[in-house]
């Protein structure tokens, strides 16, 4: 009855672990900690480090933990690094993948969750936009993602996999225990927050002169605990027979990112300047979910993700962790 999480290290994977051993659902997790950490792993969990592309490794998990379904968070997720490094991207995100669901099949474990992104749709053609909107990703990250949402497709088609990928829109906040510490950290709310910890001078805004009412880009926030939530639902779904699917994982309101910014200001009593600086190529102006298949499917609805729950939650754990988690050199586990 075990749930493997790849990626259990990670910011999104860490919670969701919080929350699975929350529900008494026994978990274990593999990672190789390349962008995650020891510390955000609970010392009783197993933690395997390794590979999701190491099938004899995977093949042991599932065989030791008597393994029954799959959460899947381990990816790299640097958009501008997958630019400069697709072969990195497909090879980690794509083949490694390929080769943890030839594993879980092999096993005979049917139920996946799979982390998508919005990513996978490109530039927005309607707004807010629901799962039928075109996908065509405009970054290999984004096609990497697309990419392992076919497979999925194909293997549920010809193996019977069931599957629920999540596309998330933009994650945010923290828990007591868990928070966001990426290298580098290209993330608004954690970066408006080193701001406010005195780690960085100002907050960089990527063009103001977009067509929203204040001029700058507009994203759907939502909580990682509200998105750990969706994933325990996902698995519930899965269990009960539901069929596959592909679901929008945000809260359907979109903040500008001077709106974010003003709302840190006034949570952490700190000025936080702002340096205005040229758009990114490819950010579009808005990115907004239609989350309503996600909560119909899911039976869930998000719970801490106004703009004020969010970034309190994350200030308290940055307050907590200014230089992020500490760095266990605990021996190796599992
Ligand atoms: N953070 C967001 O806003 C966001 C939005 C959309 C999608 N996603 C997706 O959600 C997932 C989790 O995101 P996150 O922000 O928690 O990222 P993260 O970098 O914090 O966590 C990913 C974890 O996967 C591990 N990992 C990567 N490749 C691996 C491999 N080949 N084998 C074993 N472990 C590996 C890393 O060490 C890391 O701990 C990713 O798949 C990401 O693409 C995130």
């Amino acid at each position: 009855m075990t749930i493997l999480v790849t990626g259990g290290a990670g910011y999104i994977g860490s919670v969701t672990v919080e929350q699975l051993r929350q529900a008494g659902r026994p978990v274990a997790v593999l990672d190789n900690l390349s962008r995650g950490h020891r510390a955000a792993v609970p010392p009783d969990v197993p933690l395997y480090a390794g590979d999701i592309g190491d099938r004899e490794l995977v093949g042991r998990i599932i065989r030791e933990q008597g393994v029954t379904a799959c959460i899947h968070f381990a990816a790299l997720a640097l958009v501008p690094e997958s630019v400069a490094r697709p072969a990195l991207y497909y090879d980690n995100n794509v083949r490694q993948c390929q080769t943890l669901l030839d594993a879980l099949r092999e096993a005979g474990v049917r139920h996946f969750v799979f982390s998508s992104t919005c990513a996978t749709y490109g530039i927005p053609q309607a707004m807010p936009m629901t799962e039928d909107h075109p996908q065509q990703p405009i970054t290999p990250y984004g096609w990497s993602k697309l990419f392992v949402e076919r497979m999925l497709a194909d293997y549920d088609r010809a193996y019977g996999l069931r599957f629920v990928a999540l596309r998330y829109f933009n994650a945010a906040g923290a828990t007591a225990d868990h928070g966001e510490d990426h290298e580098p950290e290209t993330h608004l709310i954690p970066n408006i927050l080193r701001v406010a910890l005195g780690k960085a001078e100002a907050v960089q805004v990527y063009g103001d002169d977009y067509p929203t009412p204040d001029g700058t880009a507009i994203r759907d926030y939502i909580h990682v605990s509200d998105l750990a939530a969706a994933h325990v639902a996902a698995l519930d779904a899965l269990a009960d027979g539901r069929p596959s699917a592909f679901l929008n994982l945000g809260t359907g309101r979109g903040h500008s990112v001077l709106e974010v910014i003003a709302a840190a200001r006034c949570l952490a009593k700190h000025p936080i300047p702002v340096q205005i600086g040229a758009r990114r190529p490819g950010d579009p102006p808005q990115l907004v979910a239609d989350p309503r298949a996600a909560q119909g499917y899911l039976n869930w609805r998000p719970a801490s993700s106004d703009l004020e729950q969010i970034i309190a939650s994350a200030w308290r754990w940055h307050r907590r962790w200014p230089d992020g988690y500490p760095k266990l050199a605990a021996p190796k586990r599992a």
